[in-house]
């Protein structure tokens, strides 16, 4: 178990790719802090992704909210793994997007990666290692009609991944992200998968939130020492096309 030891928070752990990677960490050893905005889903979340013997908790946060955001971090204490994993989804055609809507997206997806790593880090900084894993998606690279807000949000993540890790690389703290592609079981599904990942060579059009979880493991465990300001691509080869 190569993360006893660790403790981990993933940002919107409690559903879908968070909570596998919730899961995994949990396998390795890592005590672990998932978070979302529903109480009951959450907790059931963290009873069921602790098993028998696993130390999850959860806490409730709406990372749109500031305050929320500040109790999160102050709630989880100092952490060596953060895994910013929680978004809203695409909210439609920029001809039809309204402010309000534009804004909560920006707020949860990229003000609130910004402040709880702002938060975070310094801790992880001051003790000399920590590991930050930022989930972005294929559209932060790729025009996807429909998803003009979200994508652009996505593709901050990618920056914000390259500026953190010349920041704060030389005192140890490395920075990476993951481009996934459309998870099966999520809301985007099978027709965003075919459209943007085809079916060429045999390709899957869609992911499963497992794999994607074991690419976000590797990055988050020591396995990956040598890798920071990366974006690794979990999208069945659709990035080479
Ligand atoms: N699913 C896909 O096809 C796909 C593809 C590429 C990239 N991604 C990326 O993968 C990440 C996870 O996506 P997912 O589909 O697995 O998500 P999901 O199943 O919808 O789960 C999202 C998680 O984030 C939490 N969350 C959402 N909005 C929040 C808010 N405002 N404040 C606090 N927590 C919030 C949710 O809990 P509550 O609802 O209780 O708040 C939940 O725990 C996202 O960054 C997304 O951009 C997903």
């Amino acid at each position: 178990m190569e993360l006893e030891g660790h403790v981990a928070l993933v940002a919107g752990g409690s559903a879908g790719i968070g909570a596998h990677v919730a899961r995994l960490l949990v396998r390795e050893g890592a005590q672990v802090i998932i978070s979302g905005r529903d109480t009951e889903r959450g907790k059931g979340a963290a009873a069921k992704i602790a098993g028998e013997s696993g130390d999850v908790r959860f806490i409730a946060a709406d990372l749109g909210d500031l305050h929320s955001i500040q109790n999160l971090a102050d709630q989880s204490g100092e952490v060596d793994i953060l895994v910013n994993n929680a978004a809203g989804a695409p909210t439609g055609l920029t001809a039809d997007q309204d402010v309000a809507s534009f804004q909560n997206m920006f707020d949860t997806n990229v003000r609130a990666t910004y402040f709880l790593t702002e938060l975070l880090a310094p801790a992880m900084l001051a003790k000399g290692r920590g590991s930050i894993v930022n989930v972005a998606a294929m559209g932060a690279s790729m025009g996807v009609a429909g998803a003009s807000g979200y994508s652009a949000t996505r593709a901050a993540l990618m920056s914000l991944t390259r500026t953190w890790a010349a920041e704060f690389g030389p005192q140890g703290v490395r920075v990476n992200s993951v481009t996934p592609a459309p998870v099966r079981s999520g809301s985007a599904g099978v027709e965003w998968g075919e459209a943007l990942v085809g079916d060429l060579h045999g390709r899957e059009p869609t992911a499963g939130a497992q794999e994607i979880a074991e690419a976000i493991l590797f990055l988050a465990s020591p396995r990956a020492r040598y890798v920071t300001g990366s974006t690794l691509a979990v999208d069945s080869g659709a990035a080479a096309t």
